[in-house]
């Protein structure tokens, strides 16, 4: 398709120049601080508190004066305190569990409800999925904003939605042969828990109807990407977002670029800023993403640290800003031994090493007073168990290199990690607190 033809089927929004997409946002920045400052009692008080009014925002960059928003302010708020609108005017609620403590939750108008679905439209779109597709949502349905935002994003693009939500594989698997869908929504690493369940099967996962992937909710990598795409001959691209911001479609990826995914910033403002002092970094840098909704009216957030690193892009198949592919977030990152890593690059590794399967979780133990990393990692079902210690030795020593620290790597069974049915968890620490 020319660039020509995809304008006439996308908004022109998408296409604006950079001017244009500043004043817009300038305008909805000051409605969005004082629609905050006047209706949410926490954001008038942090406001207050560090001396600064919605009516002094003059430029965007102005918009560093004003507090951050954390989890914390959320959960503090818990269940209804963040919103700015009367209960009666909340069409809908939705709630992020988390591992401890009370969920974090958030709400949606009717007006909000339709911008997310225009945005996720936007998004599926902009990701090659086109009216008139199947879409197979194997996001989970219900609290979680996977499920729901997707699935009404496929309708409003047009698109024949089959809302099959997460879990029980062996159906996930009949009704893709069956409805032979165009494309699937999932975490990329469900994506692999149904592929390695096809080929149990004996059902070349190359052969289905899918031919294209919107895979997002967790972190995952270019080297993921190409796995994924090889093994079932998809294109497969990246959608991001959070539900504190709105759920899936803050950003996309591009299928015709996969450089990294656009954000939507006639909607959400973005930021980077230094994890440890606050202070916000130029575009390039690697650093926290925060946003600012620039629309939202029953879930304001003001500066909100989404705790994902990446780094702000200038735009490309589409005038927003892009922001790479995130790395991690600040809670994932392990220090060992004075060296900060993250699962994603442990992940990008284990897929250099031809034996080895993408299914890894990375275990921290403190058995003296050091702390150790144990990979553990499964061998691909077709490599005799001879080739598994060289293997284990080869992803040992990339790790080194690359990374620069020693850790220790299990090759153990196929299929001997528990599967993802969501959310992966990568990360297990056993260190004491
Ligand atoms: O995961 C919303 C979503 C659903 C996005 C489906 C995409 C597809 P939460 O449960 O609130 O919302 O989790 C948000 O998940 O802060 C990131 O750490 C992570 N995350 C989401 N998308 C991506 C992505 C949904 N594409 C948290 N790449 C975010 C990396 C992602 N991490």
């Amino acid at each position: 398709m020319t660039v020509l033809q995809e304008q006439a089927t996308t908004s022109a929004i998408e296409f604006a120049s950079r001017d244009e997409i500043s004043a817009l946002q300038l305008e909805r920045l000051r409605w969005s601080l004082q629609h905050a400052y006047d209706n949410v009692p926490h954001y008038r008080a942090s406001f207050d508190a560090a001396g600064v009014h919605p009516s002094e925002l003059k430029d965007l960059k102005d918009l560093a004066k004003y507090p951050l928003t954390t989890k914390a302010d959320l959960r503090q708020n818990y269940p209804f305190g963040m919103f700015a609108v009367p209960q009666h005017e909340v069409a809908r609620i939705h709630a992020s569990s988390g591992t401890t403590g009370r969920p974090t939750v958030v709400g949606y108008t009717a007006k909000d409800l339709d911008n997310w679905a225009d945005l996720v439209a936007r998004s599926m779109r902009a990701g090659g999925v086109r009216p008139g597709d199947k879409v197979h949502v194997a996001y989970g349905y219900g609290l979680f904003t996977g499920g729901l935002g997707a699935h009404y994003g496929a309708e409003r693009l047009g698109a024949t939605v089959i809302p099959m939500s997460g879990g029980m594989t062996d159906r996930q698997i009949q009704l893709i042969e069956d409805f032979r869908p165009d494309a699937i929504m999932v975490t990329p690493s469900y994506m692999l828990t149904i592929i390695d369940a096809m080929i149990k099967k004996g059902i070349d996962p190359a052969s289905t109807s899918l031919r294209n992937g919107v895979f997002g909710a967790e972190p995952w990598t270019e080297q993921m990407r190409t796995e994924i795409e090889q093994q079932v001959g998809i294109d497969a691209v990246d959608i991001y977002g959070l539900s504190e911001i709105m759920g899936p479609g803050v950003a996309m990826e591009c299928v015709e670029s996969k450089d990294g995914l656009h954000i939507w910033e006639d909607h959400f403002y973005p930021e980077i800023i230094d994890p440890i002092t606050g202070e916000v970094l130029p575009d390039g840098e690697e650093g926290e993403l925060v946003f600012t909704s620039l629309t939202k009216e029953a879930l304001p957030v003001i500066r909100y640290r989404t705790r994902d690193l990446t780094r702000l892009l200038p735009g490309t198949a589409r005038s927003m800003r892009r922001m790479q592919k995130v790395t991690g977030r600040t809670d994932d990152m392990i220090i060992l031994r004075g060296v900060n890593l993250f699962p994603t690059q442990i992940e990008e590794l284990i897929l250099n090493v031809p034996a080895l399967a993408p299914q890894f979780q990375c275990v921290l133990d403190r058995p003296g007073r050091m702390d150790t990393l144990t990979v553990r990692v499964e061998a691909r079902p077709d490599v005799p168990t001879g080739l598994r210690a060289p293997a284990g030795d080869a992803l040992q020593k990339l790790i080194k290199n690359r990374i620069g620290v020693t850790v220790a790597v299990e090759v153990i069974d196929p299929s001997g990690l528990e599967r993802s049915l969501g959310k992966a968890r990568r990360l297990i620490d056993n260190r004491p607190d």
